[in-house]
């Protein structure tokens, strides 16, 4: 049976470091210029029924370095799109492809695809769940603090699928997590649930902020509208008031903190462009990082 990507609970803590270890040495692998084709002749479908810049990108380069070839799937033009049902899809796509990788709405739509597909499958991010973003998060913040361990990770805005994720990683990996949202904003309480009952004292939720970030080695924010809640945008506003990342909140954080947003951002919303673009911003490592981090869950998955 093939081993999917579907969400870091299903992985350990040691699989997870894996995984953040393959991911190094493939960039130093891919800086040096050395040759690791490890996924040679293998081809990745990928799935879209949501906009993409980095996911799109990071994973069709990702499968060409390591020697295979990558296929863009826009639900729209495919017979998903028209109604194909999606064990139906899944069961087809393992018979041509390697591995497939889906960026979509519901978490069940992949569990689905997965339960019915021969090959690997990977969540290129669910309404639920962003796995991929996450792990090159992690990998971003050992570059710069040496490890995850014994930091102060902070959460302000939406609980959305990055904070979900952030709430299963503080639980596997054990890391301290304290995540600021706005009432009836708040993470997914099952997931949130089985984080607290996983690594009791580790994961805090508040509404304020400032309590979120003084003291933090890791301020991480994200968009206050997901892809699909376009519709809220203006009540979301309202709601969000006082939760963006600007310089009176990050003066609360270490002085030598890192600042992640998984991109796309808004500017003057969730971030100010000064931090955004300041010292401590280390996005663009971390939009980098999400080639490597997937090279490596691909070549787990699919060599
Ligand atoms: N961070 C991220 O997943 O970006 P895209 O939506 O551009 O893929
Ligand atoms: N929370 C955002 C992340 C985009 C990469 C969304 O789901 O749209």
């Amino acid at each position: 049976m093939a081993r999917h990507f579907l969400a870091l609970h299903d992985y350990t803590k040691a699989e997870l470091d894996g995984l953040l270890a393959l991911a190094s040495d493939l960039k130093g692998k891919q800086k040096q210029g050395v040759e690791h084709h490890l996924l040679k002749g293998k081809t990745l479908a990928m799935i879209f029924e949501k906009s993409s810049t980095r996911t799109r990108i990071s994973f069709e380069v990702g499968i060409y370095q390591l020697g295979g070839h990558g296929l863009f799937i826009s639900s729209a033009t495919s017979q998903m799109g028209r109604g194909e049902p999606i064990k139906d899809s899944a069961r087809v796509m393992a018979r041509y492809c390697d591995g497939v990788m889906i960026r979509t709405f519901g978490q069940e739509i992949v569990e689905e695809f997965a339960g019915y597909s021969d090959v690997p499958v990977i969540n290129g991010l669910t309404d639920l769940f962003h796995p991929c973003q996450i792990m090159a998060d992690l990998q971003t913040v050992i570059e710069h603090k040496g490890a995850y361990t014994g930091l102060k990770f902070a959460w302000v805005g939406d609980g959305n699928n990055m904070a979900n994720t952030w709430i299963e990683a503080a639980a596997i990996l054990g890391f301290d997590l304290i995540l600021a949202c706005p009432h009836g904003y708040e993470p997914d309480r099952k997931v949130l649930a089985w984080a607290q009952a996983q690594a009791p004292g580790r994961i805090t939720l508040t509404s304020d902020p400032k309590l979120a970030v003084t003291g933090a080695d890791v301020v991480n924010t994200d968009v206050w509208a997901s892809m699909g809640q376009e519709a809220e945008q203006k009540e979301r506003e309202k709601a969000f008031a006082g939760y963006c990342l600007d310089d009176t909140l990050l003066v609360l954080a270490k002085t030598d903190c890192v600042v992640l947003h998984c991109l796309p951002a808004h500017r003057g919303e969730e971030i100010s462009d000064s931090v955004l673009e300041g010292k401590n911003s280390v996005v663009w490592d971390e939009a980098e990082n999400r080639l490597h981090i997937q090279k490596a869950i691909m070549a787990t998955l699919m060599g």
